[in-house]
This record gives structure tokens, C-alpha cells and sequence, in this order.
């Protein structure tokens, strides 16, 4: 099959742009109610009412019938290259524990870390592609990964090199966007040697992991029992100095500076932040910081949602992302976070979907060419079931989407489609 497709009948929503929506902005969709949308090469090359395509010939036809076609969902922040799994921690949470308990006596990200160090490079790819398939039924085109199940030179190589290998595959049903996260965790070879391993991050990692072009991204946890601020400044300054875009997981756990320090070094994204004080917010959004919430998280951990209403009227530009992992989250489900994200966070529909399209592109510095249904970026969508986009958090943890398209390609779908699907959505009214 080529990778010409035009897609007719379609109700086509969008954010627009080539940068992450801030505060008010990020309620405003571009709504086509009957568009077409021609894809040529894989890259959008022609969006607006339903018009007569002369050359149809070259194209594949895909009759919408008046459902929504949104922008790919773009997964911003996931770790999902990972050995084993822990549901006794799971457990253990439900009668009381709290994660940092469980990572103090040996369990956590080092669990993992073992289970990583012990898996094939065939197994960890196997399993990152299961999951990649079970996403993009969830309208999923694009998604981050993170390494940090390594925490030394061989494993964090392996799994960067599982996520080059799955994206060397022209069948792949997403794209992942790399990102080192070599910070995840003190390793037990370092016990009580934290800045001999952010030395080791720094000198042998980062230059090796950009030479070979392994990593778009670098990230950190910086947390309270974790690595310090001055620890995270330290490594993410060398990491942008070499041309890394840079990422924090901040204020997860605590309010512990990460909003602060991701404003002072212009980061692409903090993280989490579920604990991020007024003053983070206030200049996260003076210095375009993504704020990617993560609400399955805060959900699976029994923590309050981070301040996503509080931040959007604050000016900043927020993203929604699942956090994919072993530990604090095992889930990528996007109905889901749709659904938190506007019944605890009280994001608007809208607000929702460009935090999981356009702004979770900005979160990984590729809004130029993901993110939007506009002319030159790529042909990525998520088409629903339902001719109205309330149908994401109305139907709550349950799919709307019909399938994904990558690259101008439908990307067979996993679920089932829906005929009664709610249609109109004109009378509801917007926030
Ligand atoms: O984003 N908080 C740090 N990292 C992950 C959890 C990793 C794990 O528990 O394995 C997160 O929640
Ligand atoms: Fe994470």
C-alpha cells in the first residue's frame, strides 16, 4: 500500500500551530464538520471542506462518514521498555505502603532494574511492540520512551537500542520519540556516590548516547531521596550543552524546586507535578515550560491530581501523557486520562485534546511536524467512532477510537466499532 490517502466525510477537529497552546489558547479547536483531509507521501497535503480530488486514483478513499478525526495522540512521557513486572507492589500500596517506602527498602525503579538487566534485547522489544499495538488502538501515533531500567552503560544502551530498532521498522504503528533517563535511580553500585554517577551520566553516557544519535531527550527524578536539584542542574546544563532537549520528572512526590529548576534551564517539560507550588506554575508558564500532568498516576497512587485547572488559567501550557511504567503506573490507557483529566482535573474536552496532541508534541520539541491536522506535518490521526469529540470522556475508560492512520496508513484496530455512537454535539456547551 502507498501512503496517499484521502479521507472524506470527515468531522475534523484540531488544535493549530507549530508550538505548544498556552493558557486560554488551548480551548480553541479548528472544527471542519465536513472535511477532507489528503495525505501524499505520508504528509498532509491538502485540509478543508469536502472538495472533489481529480487524481483520486492515487489515492486510497476512506469514507469517514461524519465521524471525528482528531490529530494522532501523542504519549509524552512513558517508560515503556521494561524487564518484569510489580504487582506486589501494587499490592503492598492498596494495604498503605506509599511508593518511596517500597523504593527505601530495595523495591521500585531497582526492581526494575534487575529484571531489565536480565532481559533479552528480543524480549524487551516484543514487549514495548505489545504495547505500542495496544496504544495505538487508543488513537496513539506517537510515543515518548524513556531508558532508566538500566542505571549502568549496557542496559540503558539496550533499551535505547530496543527503541531504535523499533523505529527502523517501517511497519512500526507508532513513533517513538527517545529520551535518556539515565537519572532514574541510584544505582546499587553507587550507593552513597551520587555525584560520582551523575559524573559517570555525564562523561560517558550522554556524549556516547549523542554520538550515536540514541536519545532526542534527557530527563531526570528529581525528588526528595532521589537526586537533588543541584544534582539535576548539574546534569541536565551538560545535557542541553550537548544539544539534548531536556526533561524533569518534578514535584512528584513533594514540593521540592523541579517546576522552578525546569523554568530556570528553559526545559521542554516538567513532569508529574503534583505538588508544584505557585511560584513553579507561575513561571513555567512565563518561561514555556510544558506542564505534562500524568493523572493515571495520581490515580494508581492514590495522590491528589495535579493543579491542571489551576495551571491552564495560570497561562501554562499543559500536556497530557499516560506514564506508562512497571511501578507508579501500569497503564496506557488514553480513555482513561481523557476522563481524569476532565473530572478531576477539570480540564475542558477541548483543553484535553490539545494537551494530548499539539502540546504533547511540544513536550517532545516535534510540534513542527506531529500534533495538528495542518498542511506538511505528518499524516497521523486518531479517528473515532463518534461524531462528537465528548464522546472521549464520556465514555469513561472505554475506547472511541476506531483506529489509528500512521503516515497515511490505517493502522488495524484492535477494538470493535461503535454504529449508536453518540453524533451531535452543537447543543452542549463549551467551556
Ligand atoms: O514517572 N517517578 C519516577 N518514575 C516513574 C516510575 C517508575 C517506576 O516506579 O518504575 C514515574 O512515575
Ligand atoms: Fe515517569
Amino acid at each position: 500500500m502507498n501512503n496517499n490517502l484521502l479521507i472524506i466525510n470527515a468531522h475534523i477537529i484540531t488544535p493549530t500551530g507549530n508550538r505548544a497552546r498556552k493558557g486560554k489558547e488551548m480551548n480553541e479547536l479548528l472544527d471542519i464538520p465536513r472535511g477532507t483531509v489528503e495525505v501524499t507521501d505520508g504528509i498532509i497535503t491538502y485540509v478543508g471542506s469536502d472538495r472533489q480530488k481529480v487524481n483520486a486514483g492515487d489515492y486510497e478513499v476512506m469514507d469517514a462518514k461524519g465521524q471525528v478525526l482528531l490529530p494522532g495522540f501523542v504519549d509524552s512521557h512513558t517508560h515503556l521498555v521494561f524487564g518484569g513486572y510489580r504487582p506486589e507492589e501494587f499490592m503492598w500500596r492498596m494495604r498503605g505502603d506509599s511508593y518511596m517506602s517500597i523504593m527505601e527498602r530495595g523495591g521500585g525503579i531497582v526492581n526494575t532494574m534487575k529484571a531489565t538487566r536480565e532481559a533479552s534485547f528480543h524480549a524487551l522489544k516484543r514487549k514495548a511492540e505489545r504495547y505500542i499495538d495496544v496504544m495505538s488502538a487508543m488513537g496513539v501515533t506517537t510515543v515518548e520512551g524513556k531508558s532508566g531500567y538500566g542505571l549502568d552503560r549496557e542496559t540503558e544502551l539496550k533499551q535505547l537500542k530496543v527503541m531504535e530498532a523499533i523505529n527502523r521498522d517501517p511497519s512500526r504503528k507508532a513513533d517513538i520519540a527517545t529520551t535518556f533517563l539515565g537519572a532514574h535511580a541510584l544505582p546499587p553500585e553507587y550507593k552513597d556516590r551520587e555525584e560520582r554517577y551523575i559524573d559517570f551520566l555525564i562523561d560517558e553516557m550522554l556524549p556516547f548516547i549523542k554520538e550515536n544519535g540514541l536519545a532526542e531527550n534527557c530527563d531526570v527524578f528529581c525528588e526528595k531521596g532521589v537526586f537533588t536539584v543541584a544534582q539535576s542542574r548539574r546534569l541536565l546544563t551538560a545535557a542541553r550543552s550537548m544539544g539534548y532537549g531536556i526533561k524533569i520528572h518534578a514535584d512528584e512526590i513533594v514540593s521540592f524546586g523541579g517546576a522552578e529548576l525546569a523554568a530556570e534551564l528553559h526545559a521542554l517539560s516538567a513532569d508529574h507535578l503534583l505538588h508544584a507550588s505557585d511560584e513553579g506554575i507561575r513561571l513555567m508558564a512565563e518561561n514555556d515550560v510544558v506542564a505534562t500532568l500524568l493523572p493515571l498516576t495520581a490515580f494508581t497512587l492514590r495522590e491528589p491530581y495535579a493543579r491542571g485547572r489551576e495551571m491552564i488559567d495560570a497561562g501554562c501550557a499543559v500536556a497530557l501523557a499516560t506514564d506508562l511504567n512497571p511501578g507508579s503506573c501500569c497503564s496506557g490507557s488514553i480513555p482513561l486520562t481523557f476522563a481524569l483529566a476532565c473530572i478531576y482535573m477539570r480540564l475542558s474536552v477541548e483543553e484535553a485534546i490539545t494537551a494530548l496532541t499539539l502540546n504533547g508534541a511540544a513536550a517532545i520539541n516535534r510540534a513542527d511536524s506531529i500534533g495538528s491536522i495542518e498542511v506538511g506535518k505528518k499524516g497521523d490521526f486518531a479517528l473515532l467512532h463518534a461524531g462528537t469529540y465528548y464522546a472521549l470522556p464520556y465514555y469513561t475508560g472505554m475506547n472511541s477510537v476506531q483506529c489509528a492512520i500512521k503516515g497515511g496508513i490505517p493502522v488495524k484496530s484492535l477494538t470493535p466499532t461503535d454504529t449508536e455512537a453518540p453524533r451531535k454535539d452543537k447543543e452542549l456547551p463549551r467551556r
